[in-house]
């Protein structure tokens, strides 16, 4: 069954198509690809998706619902939540309440109330966010300040707030970007273990051993259009998307 089902996906930035055109769709269960040169526009169907951004034109239909026009915290509670190619922590907090926090990113209190309220949180969201924490390997840190862990653990601590609020559908945007070969082994492994938990995962990454070792199906991006889809070794010797790559230069994020 499908789980989202994004239509027409556009959005315009001035004379700039981003995206166009797109449609996606993601089966309950599945860890499904996003991928494409740098400036493709999956970032901006992470925003589109997310209600960070209103689509130009499209449709986006998540577990039976029209999200277009809902605000990103309601999605969230809906169990649509993405986690940020650049990672946005709260640096000077403690992992332990980057998590509770996350845990907060769908309820109707505001941030800062959360934050006046911290020693106050129920504890079954305590509870909830120790089972997050040992399931991500974070919890020997949970008292480090997030800016005292190294890079491949804030990412991680991304990943961890992100499931704290319960996602039926979680994006990842580059989720092992920076992370040598053993911590991107983890991470992705992590990422299975949340799929085989229930969770149905869509994933943009740049690293081509991480989602090819990872993903069911790929979508591929390109210049803001869908250049096609299929299974990692489908879409892993088709030209126009060897093409697509070499064209970018093999550049990055
Ligand atoms: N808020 C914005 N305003 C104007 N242009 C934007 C905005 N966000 C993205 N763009 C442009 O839209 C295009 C797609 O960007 P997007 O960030 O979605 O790409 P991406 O596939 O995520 O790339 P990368 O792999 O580098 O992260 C780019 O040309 C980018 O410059
Ligand atoms: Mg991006």
């Amino acid at each position: 069954m499908a789980l989202l089902e994004a239509r027409n996906l556009t959005k315009y930035f001035g004379g700039l198509a981003a995206v166009n055109r797109v449609d996606i769709t993601v089966n309950a269960g599945e860890i499904v690809g996003l991928i494409g040169p740098n400036g493709a526009g999956k970032t901006t169907c992470f925003n589109l998706l997310s209600g960070f951004l209103p689509p130009t034109a499209g449709s986006i239909t998540f577990n039976g619902e029209a999200l277009v026009g809902l605000k990103p915290h309601h999605i969230v509670k809906r169990g649509l939540v993405r986690t940020f190619q650049l990672t946005t922590l709260f640096l000077d907090m403690t992992v332990l309440t980057n998590v509770l926090l996350g845990l907060h990113l769908s309820s109707q209190r505001g941030f800062g109330r959360v934050l006046l309220s911290l020693r106050s949180f129920p504890r079954e969201e305590i509870t909830r966010t120790h089972e997050v924490l040992e399931f991500t390997g974070l919890a020997p840190y949970a008292d480090e300040l997030a800016k005292n862990l190294p890079h491949g653990r804030q990412r991680t601590l991304g990943i961890a707030m992100a499931l704290a609020a319960r996602p039926l559908l979680l994006l990842l945007d580059e989720p092992v970007t920076g992370m040598n070969l053993d911590e991107s082994q983890q991470v992705m492994n992590l990422v299975k273990t949340i799929r085989d938990r229930g969770t149905t995962v869509l994933l943009v990454e740049h690293n081509m051993k991480a989602v090819m070792g990872t993903c069911e199906r790929i979508v591929v991006l390109n210049f803001g259009e869908k250049l096609t889809e299929g299974t990692p070794s489908e879409v892993g010797s088709n030209r126009a998307v060897i093409e697509a790559y070499l064209g970018s230069g093999g550049e990055h994020a």
